[in-house]
Formats: C-alpha cells, structure tokens, sequence
C-alpha cells in the first residue's frame, strides 16, 4: 500500500490528525484534499499540542513534504495566522509545503456570507463553522470563485468586482451591514494583493509535484477532514458541509488519478459525536452523554461548541464503509469508554415501524429513526495508554472484534489517548506491516 487515505467514518472529530501525525513517517508526503480551516485536527506529543486547520497535520514531522490539494478552500490569513503559529512553535514549513494554484480562494465576502445566511435561518441553522466554506465553494460551482494563481492577475480588480457582484445583493437581501472594507473592491484588491506576496513561496502545480513524486515511487498519505456524513453527497444533507470528504475527492481534490490510490483507513471514533445541527440518530441527551463529553474533552476544536454525544452508530458507520471501501481501520478513543457499566452499539433504525439498516436518504425518515441497541457490558477498567491488544480488558476486545465483523474492515489502531504514544499497533494483521512495523 503505497497511497492511503485517511477518511472520517461520522461528523467529524474522530482523531484523523492523530493517525495522520502517528503514521506519517511511513509516508514522503501528506497532502489534505477539500475543506478548509473549518477543519480541526489535533496533534499531540510529549507536553505540545498542535490543532491544525489548513496545514496538514504532517508538518510537525521535519522534513515531511506537506501539499494543500485544488479541492480545498484557502482563505490566505487563515493560513498566515497558523504558519505564524508553527513558526512560533518552531516549525518551518519552508520549502517543503505547497498550495494548489488551483485551489478556491476563501476570501472575507464568503464569511459575511455564511454568518448572514446562518443568521436568517434561525432555528433552522445548519451550525456552520462560520468561517465561509460554503460560499467559498459555491462561488468555485457558479465559476465567479478565485483560484490562487488568479490572485496575481492582471485583472484582479475586476475579477473580485465579479464576485462583490454577486455576493454583495445577497447580504443586503439578508439585512447584512455591507458597508464594509471586506466588501470593498479596491480595499479587498489591496489585500490580495499582499497576500499574493505572502503566499507566492507556496503556491504550486501541485497535481505535476504529486504525479511526479508517485511516478517515482514515493508515497502519499491523504488527509481527509470532517467525515462521511458531512459530505456534500453521501451525508445527511442539507447538514452537512460543501466538499467531498470521502474518498473520491482524493482523487478530484489532489489531481492524481483514482488508480494512485490503494488503501483507505477509516477513522472511527469508539462512540458518536456531532458539531451544528442535523439528524443523530443515536445521540444520548441524558447523563451518560454529558459523560462523554466531559471525559472525551468532546468541545469543538474550530469553534469551542460543546459536541453533541451518542452511542457508535454501526448503520451510519457500515454506511461509511461502503461508501470509502476500507482497507482497514482506526478505532479513536477507546479509553473515553473505560468508566461505563453498558455499552450500547446502533444496529439498526426503526422508521415507520420497521427496521432498517441502509441509511436512509430523506431527511423526514432520518428524523424519526429511532435506534435498535446491541447491549455490550463494559469494561469498567482503566485503558488509558494501553499499548498492546492483548492487554485489553476482554470486553473491550469484543467490542472491537464485534466492529470488526459489522464494518467488515480490519481495527489496525486502537488509539487509548490523545498522544502519539497512546496507540495500539495491531501486527497481527497481515498486509499493512508498513504502518505498524514499529513505534513510528
Ligand atoms: P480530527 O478533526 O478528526 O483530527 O479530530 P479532533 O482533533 O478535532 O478531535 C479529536 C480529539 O480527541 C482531540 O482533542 C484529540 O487530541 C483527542 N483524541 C484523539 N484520539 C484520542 C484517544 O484515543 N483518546 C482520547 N482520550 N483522546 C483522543
Ligand atoms: P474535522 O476535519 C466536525 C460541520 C459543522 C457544521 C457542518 C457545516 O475537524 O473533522 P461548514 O462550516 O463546513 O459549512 O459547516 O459541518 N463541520 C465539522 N464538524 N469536524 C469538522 O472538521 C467539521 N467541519 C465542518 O459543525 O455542522
Ligand atoms: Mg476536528
């Protein structure tokens, strides 16, 4: 397995930028496809901790070739603010990180955007990030979007004059206050226009960089954000976010052709959370929820919203599966399970009076789903830090043997922490010898 992704099974959060961080030394390059700096990942290691929104999460490794893929949405202070902080933390991604000249420009009139439509829907909120990647996308769809290469041309005044154009009438349709520098043509031009010059070392043909590194036989780790169920096609639209975070936006949001892609991990959190709004069909509003919330830490890394919790969706999560076609998996925060009694696992979802186990696509039916529990006792011994399967208290073996079989997908990781360190690497599995040789 030369070229594997990274893909999120749920919403999101579920320890993508830990795995990519663990296995990354395996790899020459780690390249994020879509999304934007709604994205959170977190890294953490020794005493430092690392959340990571544009950059992939392979940068805090030295020397590591990290490329920021033309299926993304770039908002340029964005980026500058967090290659500051990396600086600061001592890392220099110089020379060694690269953003699609294809990729979207996420520019200030699409926050505006995004948090007067957010505004206007009230109670029918989606819950966005706030931060603009819907209207970034949108303007990419509609064709008036920017592109990075597009931010030293010539008619770059013109180009943003289009795009005001567009944007402007709906904020005032909205009631939004547009009397703005960041609606402002010659303001926002000034802008770019240093941000042209700040982002000029970075910005490359990175689909020519990445088929010539795969044609000789280096390897690409890609780093999915948010998770199947966000996705623009396959999640519980309209809840869901504006990219393809499923696997076939590897392919469409890098430039490299699906055949360069040979392995997928899928990274599974051991229960459910969700950030914004939008169907859960196993979520838990009672004390065990506030549980795990309290000792999962489960608060949004982009936005501090508390994450709503439930029990592991397997209908969602076989769902996932199928849809990302598996190599193997990651299962993330095991050791949040350690304190409960029971464990409960969604099998299947009672809609209309009968039981169903495809997910279903009309939102009306998702809405009413009730969920049909396989009841698991729980393993009520400490897990934190475990570093080899077989010293797993044997409850928590079943229950990742009973994901196994339901996901019908390998559990390559068992992640018992939030560091580094805190991983179980499963040798036992043939076949991916590669990323669990050894403490990476
Ligand atoms: P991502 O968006 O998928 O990269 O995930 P986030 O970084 O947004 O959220 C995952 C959170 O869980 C972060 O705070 C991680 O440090 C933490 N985390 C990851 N794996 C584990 C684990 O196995 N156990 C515990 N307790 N925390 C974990
Ligand atoms: P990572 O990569 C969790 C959610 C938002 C909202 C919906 C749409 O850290 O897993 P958007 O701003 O994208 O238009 O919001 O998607 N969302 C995420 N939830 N993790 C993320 O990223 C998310 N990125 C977006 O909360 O419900
Ligand atoms: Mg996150």
């Amino acid at each position: 397995m030369s070229n594997v992704v990274i893909a999120g099974m749920q919403w999101g959060d579920e320890g993508k930028g830990k795995i990519v961080d663990l296995i990354c030394p395996a790899f020459d390059v780690v390249a994020r496809f879509q999304g934007g700096h709604n994205a959170g990942h977190t890294v953490k290691f020794g005493d430092s901790h690392f959340a990571l929104r544009l950059i992939p999460s392979g940068i805090l490794h030295d020397g590591m070739r990290c490329v920021m893929g033309n299926g993304m949405v770039v908002a340029p202070q964005a980026f500058l603010d967090e290659l500051a902080e990396l600086k600061e933390a001592g890392v220099d991604p110089r020379g060694r990180l690269y953003i699609s000249e294809r990729a979207t420009v996420l520019l200030p009139p699409h926050v505006h955007l995004d948090q007067a439509r957010e505004a206007e829907r009230g109670a029918d909120a989606i819950g966005t990030t706030s931060r603009g990647i819907g209207p970034a996308y949108e303007s990419k769809a509609s064709r008036y979007g920017l592109r990075m290469v597009d931010l030293t041309a010539a008619d770059l005044e013109e180009r943003l004059a289009a795009l005001l154009a567009v944007i402007r009438p709906q904020l005032v349709a909205l009631g939004a206050d547009v009397d703005h520098p960041d609606l402002d043509v010659a303001a926002l031009a000034e802008r770019c226009h240093a941000w042209a010059g700040d982002l000029k070392p970075f910005v490359a043909d990175t689909g020519r960089l990445l088929a010539g590194w795969v044609r000789d036989g280096e390897r690409v780790l890609f780093e999915g954000a948010q998770g199947a169920l966000l996705d623009i096609d396959h999640g519980t639209f309209p809840f869901v976010t504006s990219s393809s975070s499923t696997v076939g936006g590897a392919a469409v949001g890098t430039g490299l052709p699906p055949t360069a892609i040979d392995g997928v991990i899928g990274i599974l959190k051991a229960y459910t959370t969700r950030v914004g709004a939008g169907p859960f069909t196993s979520e838990l509003l009672d004390e065990t929820g506030k549980h795990l919330q309290r000792r999962g830490n489960e608060l949004g890394t982009v936005t501090g919203r508390p994450r709503r919790c439930g029990w592991l969706d397997l209908v969602a999560g076989r769902y996932a599966a199928r849809v990302n076609g598996l190599s193997a998996l990651a299962l993330t925060k095991m050791d949040v399970m350690d304190r409960l009694a029971e464990i409960q696992v969604c099998v299947g979802y009672r809609i209309a009076g009968e039981v169903r186990t495809d997910y279903p696509a009309d939102r009306a039916a998702l809405a009413s789903a009730e969920p049909v529990y396989r009841s698991f006792p729980g393993w009520q011994q400490d897990t934190v830090g475990t570093l080899e399967f077989a010293d797993l208290p044997p409850a928590a073996r079943d229950y990742v043997a009973f994901i196994e079989e339901q996901m019908e997908a390998p559990v390559l990781f068992v992640s018992t922490g939030p560091k580094r360190e805190e991983t179980i690497l499963r040798r036992e599995h043939p076949g991916f010898e590669l990323l669990t040789a050894g403490r990476l």
